[in-house]
């Protein structure tokens, strides 16, 4: 059996994206969560990988160089043999180093259907409020692999939730992760699927993983 890809999860907040990883983990075989990393102490991340004997500690960012940042990463990524990153809820841009050492191997998840919704500030319930705000019909989720801008990088996958009469941000946020755990596990599997292959992902297919739930209200 091919071994499974070793993954870095960064995160910088509650980490549930982080546990839908790894919480599909055991039935995919196809990635293993070797490491996660926060910028910040408190972030409940931590607390949910070392409850499964992940390794997890924090790389501050502030007041550091994007180098120092970048070098500290790329040592610690490539002392655990990690081949594929993927941010849930990571709110630091990554050091232009590390992109160009991971290109199309880091992926970010997005609480909205990128490029709408999308950049500097919009996380959060920010994000919620802004769909609500114009008004948008349809939010949604968005994988995408990182280049060195916030939220700018190509789409991987989407998968669109309706905004019902009655949202607010809370509630919005509440169905758009719910897709989210489930879209986000379903794409890692599919890239690092390609990565242990040798080969570049084929296009995700959105239907693999029931569509039409994401209509269902
Ligand atoms: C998610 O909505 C994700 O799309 C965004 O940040 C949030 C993180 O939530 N990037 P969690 O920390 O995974 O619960």
């Amino acid at each position: 059996m091919t071994p499974s890809v070793p993954v870095a999860v960064f995160a910088s907040g509650g980490g549930t994206n982080l546990q839908a990883l790894l919480d599909h983990e055991d039935a995919s075989k196809i990635y293993r969560v070797v490491a996660v990393i926060a910028d910040r102490p408190d972030a409940a991340a931590l607390e949910r990988a070392r409850a499964t004997g992940r390794d997890a500690w924090v790389i501050s960012v502030k007041d550091r160089s994007q180098d120092e940042v970048g070098d500290e990463l790329l040592q610690d990524l490539r002392d655990r043999g990690v081949q594929v990153i993927a941010l849930a809820g990571y709110l630091k841009l990554i050091p232009s180093a590390v992109v160009a050492a991971y290109k199309r191997r880091i992926l970010n998840i997005h609480p909205a259907l990128l490029p709408a919704f999308g950049g500097k500030g919009m996380y959060g319930q920010r994000v919620h409020r802004a769909v609500l705000a114009e008004g948008a019909k349809v939010t949604g989720a968005t994988v995408h692999y990182v280049d060195e801008e916030y939220d700018t990088g190509t789409i991987v996958a989407q998968w669109p939730v309706r905004v019902l009469a009655g949202d607010d941000a809370e509630t919005l946020a509440a169905r758009v992760l719910e897709v989210e755990h489930r879209l986000y596990p379903a794409v890692v599997d599919h890239v690092c699927t390609a990565v242990a292959e040798g080969r570049d992902p084929d296009p995700f297919i959105l239907a693999s993983i029931d569509f039409e739930s994401a209509f269902q209200d």
